[in-house]
């Protein structure tokens, strides 16, 4: 088990293959201080690292109490006693007053992990994981905090929440409820996060960590465009494959804050959980309130080691079955192709060419609804339109069933459009402040889903629309931030937010109970939603509304530094581009594709026969090297928007036999000599043939001597090569 307790050191060890986590408790008050987290070590007795001297202790009786916490490491901290960094714990008494302090009571051990109630979660067995349960308590407040540490046996992952209750006599106000902290020395820390925005999501952002605090977050009720719920400190000369470096990810799809604050004598402290601005939560005696889940990663292999974990533990414990580990199905989806405007001859015509081609589903995105010909009604109306669709979506899903493709749908569950039925029937279902009219944003208002009844009402309608017809994936949109938040008891607003999200959450896992075998994708808007909450309901997610192939390389560098690839939603798009008007080659719009959940996104019809010829093959590689990219590890090796001229990624199979090199040439230089690329992550005694060339080479030659980009002519190429072992 990783997980122990030193009763004479007063130290709890956490470790994992590659780290080791310590927690003391402190003084004769008992406070729970974050001791060493890093590369994994022996030793229980590592508490001079707190750096308390003598004369402090005991606590209670030291001159200066305030200046002793404002120092030290904590586990999960708290204002109103000293420290004056940031509080993990934020709360108002019945009067008013906002102190607290946390002191150890008690801790359990077991093997497993929980999951938590109406939250996503990672889950894992008795043989994957153990978890401590480490209870701290305010007597004054007769408040129970317990701290959930689960840490994993082959990866180098704790995953943290807390669980907050109220055993005390009156109600009280949660202001702020963390769900991580994470208190170090700063060893000259860089911090990343990745920032961006609509169709231009997760650019990763390094820079020096300074004093005060910086961060990412998120107040748009949605993870977000803008921001990902993610930091990572990786130490200023840590690299792709070396350096140390300490991540956070939030397992949550709402408002979030994911801060590093250096404070005083280089302090560091980084916390991640719900953002407190606007949050607040009505604890009333006999209550609890539950975090969402963080994800802490450990790597002393750089980012490439931080990539890798996060890669492993989402496939293994966080996409659910039965789409785990499962090869995901080519698709061509209506939306760039026809946008409003089509009808069942055009998609079948589209299903008939794909058919031809070996494409293997088709996806019905927006406008199949109500009187929807543009982007201004019928959101809530969820009815087909047989004006466009005679016979209804279950004639065209038999018809595209016939032709050997499994159908999909789009729905956007959360909306509603004020021109809607169910609007005029109940226009409070939406979220609005009474007497102020509410923002719209493309047209739409979002529905109050922290009410059972709404949800409800939403939930029968797709409900009746999955069971009229044979559909096989669900591609769920979310086409605007919450604004004009208001709803529940006038006292509980600042609950709303969270209980939004909690709603979003239960409808899914409702929609997956009764549809077990349903393929769901979100989306919001492209990307405003690929956070790892999401990633619990649905395997896959689409990752950009920018399907233009040589911003997609950015995006998807972004989006891949967490996320495994075989959760990034990429199609081939149409050409010039409807983003940017960009003018690539069908072939190299592929190649971009190929690593995510590979599919197409324009009129087939319209091909030329050269390009219509190219898709089988395009399937084929799809069939053959989707698995090295999706099941294996993948490797970042050239990234375009640091060189300017080619971006190359690299995806080695887990048994390290075959290894695939997605080589996108962006921009033709002049050059004498050719570009030397050393390869990583294969096994160096192997010997391995490359397509390109023919040569064999040994794992390490090709490594450290490293392979020759080939020479391309002119702008936008690009090459699939495969190494496989001979
Ligand atoms: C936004 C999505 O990202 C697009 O792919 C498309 O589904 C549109 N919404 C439809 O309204």
């Amino acid at each position: 088990m990783g997980i122990s307790f030193n009763g004479r050191e007063r130290v709890f060890r956490l470790d994992t293959p590659g780290s080791t986590y310590l927690i003391n408790i402190v003084d004769e008050a008992g406070f729970l201080c974050h001791t060493y987290y890093g590369r994994r070590i022996p030793d229980d007795g590592m508490s001079y690292l707190l750096r308390i001297n003598g004369e402090q202790l005991p606590f209670r009786s030291s001159g200066d109490q305030t200046g002793f916490l404002d120092e030290l490491p904590m586990e999960y901290s708290w204002g109103g006693q000293g420290d004056f960094r940031e509080s993990c714990l934020r709360l108002e008494t019945e009067e008013g007053y906002r102190t607290c302090c946390l002191t150890y009571l008690s801790h359990k051990i077991y093997g497993g992990k929980p999951s938590l109630p109406g939250l996503p979660a990672a889950y894992g067995g008795e043989e994957d994981c153990a978890t401590l349960e480490l209870w701290c308590r305010d007597s004054c407040l007769g408040l129970e905090v317990c701290l959930l540490y689960t840490v994993f046996e082959k990866l180098d992952v704790i995953c943290r929440s807390a669980r907050i209750e109220n055993r005390g006599e009156k109600t009280l106000r949660l202001t702020g409820a963390l769900s991580a902290c994470l208190d170090m020395d700063n060893r000259d820390f860089d911090l990343i996060t990745l920032h961006g925005s609509w169709a231009y999501e997760r650019m990763i952002n390094r820079r020096p960590l300074s004093w005060g605090r910086q961060g990412a977050a998120s107040k748009r009720g949605i993870s977000s465009h803008q921001e990902q719920p993610f930091l990572a400190l990786a130490e200023h000369d840590a690299g792709q494959d070396h350096g140390q470096v300490y991540a956070m990810h939030l397992v949550y799809s709402g408002n979030f804050l994911a801060q590093a604050e250096m404070s005083q004598q280089g302090l560091v402290r980084a916390v991640i959980g719900i953002h407190p601005e606007g949050f607040a939560w009505k604890l009333r005696p006999g209550e609890s309130f539950q975090t969402p889940e963080a994800v802490q990663v450990y790597s002393h292999t750089g980012l490439d080691g931080m990539t890798h974990t996060l890669h492993d533990f989402y496939r293994n414990h966080l996409i659910r079955d039965p789409w785990r580990n499962r090869p995901r199905p080519s698709l061509v989806n209506n939306w760039e192709a026809t946008y409003f405007d089509f009808d069942t001859e055009k998609l079948l015509d589209i299903a008939r060419t794909a058919a031809q081609s070996g494409i293997e589903m088709l996806v019905l995105d927006d406008g199949w609804f109500g009187h929807r010909n543009r982007d201004d009604s019928s959101l809530g109306d969820w009815t087909v339109n047989e004006e466009k669709l005679p016979g209804g979506l279950k004639y065209l899903a038999d018809e595209v069933n016939r032709l050997g493709l499994k159908f999909g749908l789009w729905v956007e569950p959360e909306m509603v459009s004020p021109d809607s039925a169910l609007y005029r029937a109940h226009p409070d279902y939406a979220l609005q402040v009474p007497g102020r009219p509410p923002m719209l944003s493309r047209n739409q208002l979002v529905l109050d889903f922290s009410r059972a009844e709404v949800r409800d009402c939403v939930y029968a309608q797709l409900h009746a629309v999955l069971s009229s017809a044979s559909i096989a994936y669900v591609k769920w949109d979310m086409n605007r931030a919450l604004t004009d938040v208001a709803g529940l008891d006038t006292d509980r607003q600042g609950e709303l937010l969270h209980r939004y999200v909690l709603g979003l959450y239960d409808l899914q896992e409702r929609l997956l109970r009764d549809f077990p075998d349903l393929l769901l994708e979100n989306c919001a808007s492209g990307g405003g939603r690929f956070d790892p909450g999401m990633l619990y309901y649905s395997p896959q997610i689409w990752t950009s509304d920018n399907t233009d192939a040589i911003d997609r390389l950015r995006i998807q560098e972004g989006t891949a530094l967490l996320y495994p690839l075989s959760t990034m939603g990429a199609h081939v798009a149409a050409c010039p581009s409807h983003t940017n008007g960009r003018v690539t080659p069908f072939a190299t719009r592929a190649l971009v594709s190929l690593p995510g959940c590979f599919g197409y996104e324009l009129d087939l019809t319209q091909l030329k026969p050269e390009e219509l010829a190219m898709i089988p093959g395009q399937l084929e590689d799809y069939r053959k090297y989707g698995p090295v990219f999706h099941d294996g590890d993948y490797y970042r090796l050239a990234s375009c928007s640091e060189n300017g001229e080619y971006d190359v990624l690299m995806a080695v199979s887990k048994d390290r036999r075959t290894a695939v090199i997605d080589y996108v040439h962006v921009m033709s230089r002049q050059r004498r000599r050719d570009v030397l690329l050393p390869l990583r992550g294969l096994a160096e005694e192997v010997r391995y043939r490359s397509s390109e060339t023919g040569e064999v080479r040994s794992g390490a030659g090709w490594m450290y001597g490293g392979m020759l980009l080939p020479k391309m002519a002119g702008d936008f190429l690009g090459k699939l090569i495969v190494l496989e072992a001979v």
